[in-house]
């Protein structure tokens, strides 16, 4: 699995978050979705693509030791660093511990747990095709308006059809995702694309999956222990 030639892929997963909208309980990738650790799900899921060479995942700092326990399945093809306070700084200490010989990069949220491989190769077959930077991302279903600073009055109706929500994998071409976070200031960004965008360059989008939700609050558990009991016996009628 490990790829050591130049032009491979490997993917950054940040989880070193509290998780604080779950609410108290251990770290929000260490909870668990059917039994199954949120990280190993997300690890799974990438690995399953069998297109990464290599996964590098930021941990929560004070439990380093017990996230590697809990990828032992993967051997060496996955790496465990101490995360840091920001999701920003989390990737970038993760991205100091890539090799030089991957030529593209992924960036993938541990909380996104239940992505389907193909999103994964989508995201790498569009970096691979020429786009330096590329992200998933869906159409938005509810209408948005913009309110004042109080939150208590509508100020404006956004027009929906030029908006998107973003999901992860985003994927890029490795020397500009460095370039990005290099320029990267204290003001933290919420995705990677976004440091790109700051330096004036292009993103492109691609279309993104329902089931590569982010969970956050309590009510996204429930819905992914959903979906992972109909991916369950969808397995069962097809084995
Ligand atoms: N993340 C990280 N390091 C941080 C903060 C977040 O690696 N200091 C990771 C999370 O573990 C998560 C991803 O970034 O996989 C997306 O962040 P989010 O959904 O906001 O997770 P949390 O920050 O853990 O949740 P919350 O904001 O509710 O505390
Ligand atoms: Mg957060």
């Amino acid at each position: 699995m490990m790829s050591t030639s130049r032009g491979g892929t490997a993917a950054i997963v940040p989880a070193a978050g509290r998780g604080e909208r779950l609410g108290p309980g251990a770290p929000k990738a260490l909870r668990s979705i059917g039994g199954i650790p949120i990280l190993v799900h997300a690890v799974r899921s990438l690995v399953s693509s069998g297109r990464i060479g290599l996964v590098v995942v930021a941990a929560p700092p004070n439990g380093v030791d017990g996230v590697r326990e809990l990828l032992r399945e993967f051997g060496e093809s996955v790496h465990v660093v101490p995360g840091g306070d920001t999701r920003q700084r989390s990737v970038a200490l993760a991205l100091d511990a890539i090799p030089e010989t991957y030529e593209i990069i992924l960036v993938h949220d541990a909380a996104r747990a239940l992505t389907p491989p193909s999103l994964v190769t989508a995201v790498i077959d569009a970096v691979a095709a020429g786009s330096d930077a590329v992200i998933p991302a869906l159409l938005v279903a509810d209408t948005i308006k913009a309110v004042d600073s109080s939150g208590t009055t509508v100020t404006a109706t956004v027009d929906r059809s030029t908006l998107r929500a973003v999901q992860t994998p985003q994927g890029f071409r490795r020397s500009l995702l460095i370039k990005a976070h290099a320029a990267a200031t204290a003001m933290d960004t919420t995705d990677d694309a976004g440091l790109v965008e700051r330096l004036g360059l292009p993103v492109a989008v691609i279309p993104g999956h329902t089931e590569a939700f982010k969970v956050t609050t309590p009510f996204d558990l429930l819905l992914a222990e959903a979906v992972w009991s109909e991916r369950d016996k969808a397995a069962e009628r097809h084995a």
